[in-house]
């Protein structure tokens, strides 16, 4: 049974460049995903993804460990902040802090999360960036992905919602596989937030 279709009102925490976060405001854009986007949050405050946030003119805030160096304190800026702006689907994109758990109790199965390789592989501390990319080619992996999930206590645990495979192929460094696999993200992320959208993804039941 498919869920009813959703308002959506999307909430960015995104540390660095923001291409998923940009690929996800471009389908809002097109009109291929009925979505709004809400605000951006990082907590890096020369993040390019608060300028494309800017550009695009949704709220951007920088909230981080430096203007509220109690975890509760920051935790409860983020939850206020989400709320303010009547977030109901928190997307992570290229987000490096963990949330803390007001934000989880809060948008419980309501956290979405990208990760560049197919969980369970390559997931877990310490596996961001090309890192993953370096582990998948040392191990010889024919094959990596894209994985988009929901994220709990358990970070890279969370049940799955979407897996895409992509080859590895003969002579590919970290940064070649890296931006083959991110062309599929691109992809995959506004793919998922669209079946949310229209119900035929129920985060209650994944
Ligand atoms: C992506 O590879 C994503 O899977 C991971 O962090 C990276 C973020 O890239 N979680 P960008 O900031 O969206 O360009």
């Amino acid at each position: 049974m498919s869920a009813a279709r959703l308002d959506l009102r999307l909430g960015f925490l995104a540390s660095h460049g923001g291409t998923n976060l940009q690929a996800i405001l471009d389908a809002i854009r097109a009109g291929r995903l009925p979505a709004t986007a809400a605000l951006v949050i990082s907590n890096n405050s020369n993040a390019q993804a608060l300028r494309r946030a800017a550009a695009c003119g949704i709220p951007a805030l920088h909230l981080s460990g430096a203007a509220f160096p109690e975890p509760a304190a920051l935790d409860g800026a983020i939850l206020a902040a989400l709320e303010r702006e009547r977030v109901n689907l928190v997307v992570l994109a290229g987000y490096m802090k963990k949330l803390g758990p007001a934000v989880l109790a809060r948008y419980r199965r309501r956290v979405l999360n990208i990760h560049p390789a197919l969980l369970p592989d390559f997931g877990g501390q310490g596996m961001y960036g090309l890192r993953v990319h370096e582990a998948v080619l040392a191990a010889g992996a024919g094959v990596t992905g894209v994985t988009v999930h929901l994220v709990d206590a358990d970070y890279d645990r969370g049940p799955i919602l979407a897996q895409e495979r992509v080859p590895v192929l003969p002579g590919d460094t970290p940064e070649t596989l890296q931006a083959r696999v991110l062309q599929v993200e691109h992809r995959l992320y506004p793919e998922v937030l669209r079946r949310i959208a229209l119900g035929e993804l129920d985060l209650e039941r994944a």
